[in-house]
């Protein structure tokens, strides 16, 4: 099948459209609590699998617990190639505050909650949601990687690392895919983007609209998205495929509107002239 923003392959296994869905924005104000609509929340998420999106980031912060809740709710038992990517690390003490926790015996315990949760006996892609200064990464990683060892993730991923951090973590497990924020106006992880060119790793670049900034006219991308008659979030979505073919980009929205227009990002070539002119901005 072929899907909007062509396809890539994570750990050498795991085929996903690169155009994924973030379903942070499904949750409640401060991805706190249940959203104002759950069952539009259900909704969205069905149309998009139905649409061939078949990448969906999740973490069980995000609610906490809501988003995986609804995504099993909405759509279990799962298409064959639907890949979730959830995560595990941040606890939350209440709405918009996030504070890290990895330490080897609460991932665990996380990771378990998650399987419950989603109703799966593995996970595709299991996140380690950020760096917990009071825990090495080594310990954090390890504890993926035993749970990995005894069938629970299939694949292991980490969000929110440095360069170095990112080098300490492939010493003690197979990473496949990296999340970290990125997008046009903040391109803070070139460096560990092209570590994942260079060795085939996922990025995700989460943040991709810039949490909407740049799918509102008034931006830098103004006149290349009037170039071709498309939505200003459309071009910048655009511009994160063709920046690297190992970008996964995993724009959120609770509206089915915005999920359809992002979509069509995938069919939008950006010339190398418009590329230069939006990153010299
Ligand atoms: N690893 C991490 O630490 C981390 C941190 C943050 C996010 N994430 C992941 O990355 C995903 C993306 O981040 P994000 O959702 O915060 O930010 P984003 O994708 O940059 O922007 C989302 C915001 O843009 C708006 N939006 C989306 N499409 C739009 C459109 N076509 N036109 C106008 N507005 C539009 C949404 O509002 P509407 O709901 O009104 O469409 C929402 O407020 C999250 O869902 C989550 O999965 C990961």
């Amino acid at each position: 099948m072929t899907h909007p923003g062509g396809e890539f392959t994570l750990g050498g296994d795991l085929e996903v459209g690169r155009l994924g869905f973030g379903a942070m924005r499904i949750t409640g104000e401060g991805v706190w609590g249940e959203p104002e609509d759950p069952a539009s929340a259900r909704a969205l998420l069905r149309r998009v699998v139905e649409a061939g999106v078949n990448l969906i980031d999740t973490a069980d912060s995000y609610g906490p617990q809501v988003s995986e809740t609804l995504i099993a709710e909405a759509l279990h038992p799962y298409p064959e190639d639907l890949v979730i990517a959830t995560k595990g690390g941040f606890e939350r003490p209440g709405p918009g505050r996030w504070a890290a926790a990895c330490r080897p015996q609460r991932l665990k315990r996380c990771c378990e909650d998650s399987l419950r949760r989603l109703r799966l006996d593995r996970i595709d892609l299991y996140q380690l949601h950020t760096v917990d200064p009071q825990v090495p990464i080594e310990d954090s990683v390890g504890a993926l990687a035993e749970l990995q060892a005894e069938g629970k993730i299939r694949h292991i991923g980490v969000s929110n690392v440095s360069g170095e951090q990112l080098e300490r973590a492939r010493t003690i497990a197979a990473v496949v895919s990296v999340q970290n924020r990125f997008n046009l106006t903040g391109r803070g992880s070139e460096e560990v983007l092209g570590v994942c060119e260079r060795d085939g790793l996922g990025f995700l670049p989460w943040y991709p609209l810039a949490v909407g900034k740049l799918a509102r006219s008034g931006g830098p991308v103004d006149d290349v998205a009037r170039t071709h008659d498309a939505a200003p979030g459309q071009v910048a979505l655009a511009w994160l495929l063709q920046r690297s073919p190992v970008t996964l980009p995993i724009p959120g929205t609770s509206s089915i509107a915005h999920f359809e227009e992002n979509l069509e990002a995938g069919e939008l070539e950006l010339s190398e002239e418009e590329i230069r002119a939006l990153e010299a901005q």
